[in-house]
């Protein structure tokens, strides 16, 4: 069996590492890949993740059995569509289906009409509309870019200063493009992240996670894509997540799938768990970066087979997917300047004596004269796994002190938080 998964980051190395381990010994090709990569999987390094007829050109030439899609700019461009249109089995949801995250508004419409809960919100379509709802807001408010941002479009307000601040990037900076923005009630709680496979009628829960979006240690600094994460949660029992799963996904996968947009794919809920329950944050429509490096080496299941089942209508049904109970803490360390900037050909040390300790995948990473260099804002993911959610998170940092390289960036309090919970 032959596989091409779409994508270049530490998700994607983390999907290639789950595929290698399936009973099916599948061979494995990655579009475009990274240095990382480059070690597990063929890397079709001239293709573009986001270049569609490249990548379905690539599918055919390469008689690929299954594609995996990693980042959602190609789902929401519609290569899932076209893949099977060619007649390519694809993982991963239609464009129609993955506007859930392609559109906030989109997605927020959609969890009115399904009964999901969620914050409270407001559409501003235009500057002077968004500065006649900020002076009635409540604050802190929440805005955000209603299209795609790499988990940059969503700016936290303290005060109708900092809004109207926030209002002049969207609108006259047109930081995100030409886009209508969301106002969103702030909500408080503990975030956690709820991943599910579905194939347009089932859904099967993944693992939870934790992600920490935060550049800085204690929540401080800018959104990034993610600086860490770890699974399982503290607190999120089986009943949780089943309450979560029927309470959010499944209310979602229905609706769709009676518009005649089944979702076929992950459906990532990124959740904040209130004192009034959980609530929708947002929805993406694919694995999440980096919480899929702490997912997917607890999984058990064969990858392959979730997907191929979650390819076919109802091929999930009396399915799940399965977990060790070991615990999995993965530190992401960025280059120098991260989030506004990345910076790049900054030779990375110590990978080799990190492997030993650690599951080390890499995200912007590049091979040149033969030595591996940085090449992005993210650069490698460093996963710890262990017994307790103590030792998966010595491990992760254990590892992670062994890599060096010009200006790196790491959290330092990734699952601390879940330690001092377990253990107390
Ligand atoms: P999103 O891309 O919508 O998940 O937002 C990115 C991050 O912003 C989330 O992970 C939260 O930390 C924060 N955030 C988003 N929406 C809200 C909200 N309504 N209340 C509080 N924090 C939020
Ligand atoms: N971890 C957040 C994301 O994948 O968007």
């Amino acid at each position: 069996m032959k596989i091409l998964v779409v994508g270049g980051g530490g998700r994607e190395h983390a999907i290639v590492r789950a595929l290698s381990r399936s009973a099916h010994e599948p061979q494995l090709l990655c579009a475009p890949g990274n240095a990382g990569i480059g070690r597990d999987a063929d890397c079709l390094q001239d293709t573009g993740a986001e270049d569609v007829a490249a990548i379905v050109a690539a599918a055919k030439q390469e008689d690929v059995d299954l594609v995996i899609v990693g980042p959602e700019a190609p789902l929401v461009a519609g290569l899932v569509d076209r893949l099977e249109e060619e007649g390519v089995a694809a993982f991963g949801p239609s464009a129609a289906a993955a506007r859930l995250e392609g559109s906030k508004a989109f997605a927020k419409q959609l969890m009115a009409e399904a009964g999901v809960p969620t914050a409270a919100h407001t559409l501003l379509r235009d500057r002077e509309e968004a500065l006649q709802h900020l002076s009635c807001a409540p604050y802190p408010a929440v805005l955000k870019a209603d299209g795609l941002a790499a988990g940059k479009g969503v700016i936290i307000c303290g005060s109708e200063a900092e809004a109207r601040a926030a209002v002049e990037v969207y609108f006259t900076e047109k930081r995100f493009g030409d886009t209508v923005v969301v106002l969103e009630e702030f909500l408080e709680g503990t975030e956690l992240s709820l991943l599910a496979l579905c194939d347009g009628e089932n859904v099967v829960p993944l693992a939870p996670a934790q992600d920490y979006k935060r550049i800085f240690d204690g929540d401080i600094g800018p959104n990034t894509g993610g600086m860490g994460s770890y699974s399982p949660v503290p607190g999120t029992d089986r009943a949780l997540i089943d309450e979560i799963a029927d309470a959010v996904h499944r209310p979602v996968v229905s609706l769709l799938a009676r518009r005649g947009q089944p979702f076929h794919g992950v459906l990532y809920a990124g959740l904040m768990l209130t004192e009034q329950g959980p609530r929708v944050l947002e929805f993406n429509t694919r694995f999440g970066d980096p919480e899929t490096q702490a997912v997917l080496p607890r999984l058990r299941s064969d990858l392959v087979d979730l997907c191929l089942a979650a390819r076919r209508p109802g091929g999930l049904a009396a399915t799940r997917a399965d977990f060790g109970g070991d615990w999995a803490v993965t530190v992401v360390l960025a280059s120098a300047g991260y989030p506004e900037s990345a910076s790049k050909d900054d030779v990375i040390h110590g990978l080799e004596q990190a492997s030993q300790l650690a599951e080390v995948t890499h995200a912007g990473t590049a091979e040149r004269d033969g030595e591996i260099v940085t090449a992005g804002g993210r650069v490698l993911n460093v996963t710890g796994l262990g017994a307790t959610a103590a030792e998966a998170r010595d491990r992760a940092y254990d590892a992670a002190r062994q890599i060096e390289f010009e200006g790196m960036q790491m959290r330092s309090d990734i699952a601390a938080r879940a330690v001092e919970r377990v253990a107390g």
